[in-house]
């Protein structure tokens, strides 16, 4: 019996990651779930999954988290600023714990790219590498999902408005990277691998607008402006001068082609072609949709 282990279960992707496993035929009883607010897996926990509490930040509450664990996903952590010192304890137990496999869900070429996000999740590949447990390296690009709040925006203004020019984005939904973690935990011949997982597609802004127009049942217009005018606008709207920096410099990053990289590694591995953006998006959208019908 091998156990399996997801760090980072009680959130969108982590969820979707224990649910794939099932899917992909593991037993409940050889899935353990690691996460902070547990309750949020309480319906695996009733299907047999052993559900465990851990704070990343929290050294000690790791051990008996990774206890009798063989192979672990790490699902990177949320809290930017703070993942290194947090996936290093996570590596750590997972040494000491004796684990014989580490998947890490990392950034696009995250060792080369000059995307923002990048640096904390290029270290923690080095920290894996060196602890010397067998590893393979998730490198998702964008989550389709995370274009939801463009869609529910332009819902009400008909325009998108950025600063990334052309720059296209191979985004997949996070049930596709969901399975590919899965197939990674589930399979063997994973070991050193490095996988740049992507949706089969980069669309651009333009593409985005139509997608949006069909979802939203309206005209939505993309509107290419400059880094200094998105700056602008992002600040009259409300945001602090660090977060529009930051949202300014995700957009040059995606204009410079730092998401544009569309491979087929991860359909191949999932054995079906990745979620188009029309689709995901409209998944996505009838999903938030539904959810606030029932507040
Ligand atoms: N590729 C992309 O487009 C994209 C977009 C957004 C994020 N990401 C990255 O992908 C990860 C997963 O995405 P998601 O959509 O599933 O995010 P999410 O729903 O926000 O889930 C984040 C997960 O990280 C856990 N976590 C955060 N800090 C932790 C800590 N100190 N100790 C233990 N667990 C901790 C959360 O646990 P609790 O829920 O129990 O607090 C939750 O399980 C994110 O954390 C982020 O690193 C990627």
């Amino acid at each position: 019996m091998t156990t399996l282990a997801v760090a980072g279960a009680t959130g969108h992707l982590g969820r979707l990651v224990l649910a794939s496993l099932i899917e992909r035929g593991a037993a409940p009883s050889d899935i353990v779930a690691i996460g902070r607010d547990v309750s949020k897996i309480a319906d695996f926990a009733e299907q047999g999954v052993t559900v465990r509490a851990a704070d990343y930040s929290d050294a000690a509450s790791l051990d008996p988290a990774l206890d009798g664990v063989d192979r672990l996903l790490l699902i990177s952590g949320s809290e930017v600023g703070r993942r290194v010192a947090q996936h290093t304890n996570v590596v750590q137990a997972a040494k000491r714990a004796g684990v014989q496999f580490i998947a890490y869900t990392s950034a696009p070429h995250a060792d080369t790219t000059s995307l923002a996000l990048a640096p904390e999740h290029k270290a923690t590949e080095q920290i894996i590498r060196d602890s010397g447990i067998p590893f393979a390296l998730l490198r998702n690009n964008w989550y389709t999902e995370s274009y939801l709040q463009v869609a529910e925006q332009a819902k009400y203004t008909g325009l998108i408005i950025a600063s990334l020019g052309d720059g296209r984005i191979a985004s997949a939904s996070r049930r596709d990277y969901a399975e590919g973690a899965a197939v990674v935990l589930l399979s063997e011949g994973h070991e050193g691998a490095t996988y740049e997982f992507s949706g089969d597609v980069a669309w651009d802004y333009d593409d985005l607008a139509r997608v949006v127009s069909t979802i939203v049942e309206r005209e939505v217009a993309y509107k290419r402006v400059s880094s200094k005018d998105h700056r602008k606008i992002l600040t009259k709207a409300g945001l602090d001068m660090g977060t529009a920096g930051f949202v300014v410099t995700l957009d040059t990053n995606t204009r410079e082609g730092a998401l544009a990289d569309a491979t087929d590694t991860l359909s191949t591995l999932i054995g079906r072609p990745t979620t188009p953006l029309a689709d995901g998006l409209a998944s996505a959208y009838a999903e938030a949709m539904a959810a606030r019908q029932q507040e």
